[in-house]
């Protein structure tokens, strides 16, 4: 018997990214969200989630509470829900050793906790990736699927994927087909790396 790893989704924004991976693990039950994270209350992704039947812990962080309390509160959640994984996707808090740590697993030797940043990693990390990648001299961006440590996307890479630039391209359509590239990409390479963990 399978039994799917489970799998917290963390976003702020948007959430193509998200909607994606809560499709893929419907589809193909590989793994499990069992619930989105978001941090914003009025962020889109929380209307996507619902939409698609998946619990939504809006956890925003309190003035009165510092970072290791708010992630205490987060780690309390992930402990309800019995969170194997970690899938960021778009969320916009740094997390923290002490959060992460959480996560770690002894035999991979890494947390298990995967964000995906909008550039071909090592270039152009933290912010604004797409902009960066737009006016960057190179051929090529792309997308980076990584494990999360506590620098900014300087986790080990887990995969990439490329994306050709388009002569005389506009920003708007560069990053839409970006977004779209990701959220391909995304949900795939997740239930790849899960697959193997499947009892
Ligand atoms: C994506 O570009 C992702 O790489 C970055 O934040 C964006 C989230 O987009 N980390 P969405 O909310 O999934 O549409």
């Amino acid at each position: 018997m399978i039994s799917p790893q489970r799998v917290a989704i963390f976003a702020s924004g948007s959430g193509s990214n998200a909607e994606a991976l809560i499709l893929k693990a419907k589809q193909n039950k590989i793994y499990a969200v069992v619930c989105l994270v978001c941090d914003q209350p009025q962020a889109a992704v929380i209307e996507r989630a619902k939409n698609l039947k998946i619990p939504v812990e809006i956890l925003e962080k309190n003035k009165a509470e510092n970072k290791k309390e708010y992630e205490d509160r987060i780690l309390k959640v992930m402990t309800q829900y019995g969170v194997q994984w970690v899938v960021l996707a778009g969320f916009m808090k740094i997390l923290s050793q002490h959060f992460l740590g959480y996560f770690y697993d002894k035999i991979l030797g890494q947390n298990k906790v995967i964000n995906i940043h909008p550039s071909l990693l090592p270039l152009h990390r933290g912010l604004n990736g797409y902009e960066k990648s737009f006016t960057d001299d190179t051929e090529f961006a792309g997308c980076t699927v990584h494990f999360v440590d506590s620098g900014i996307d300087t986790g080990q890479t887990i995969d990439q994927k490329v994306m050709v630039k388009v002569k005389d391209e506009d920003f708007e359509s560069f990053k839409a087909r970006g977004l779209k590239n990701e959220n391909d990409f995304y949900p795939e390479v997740v239930e790849n790396l899960l697959r193997s963990f499947n009892g």
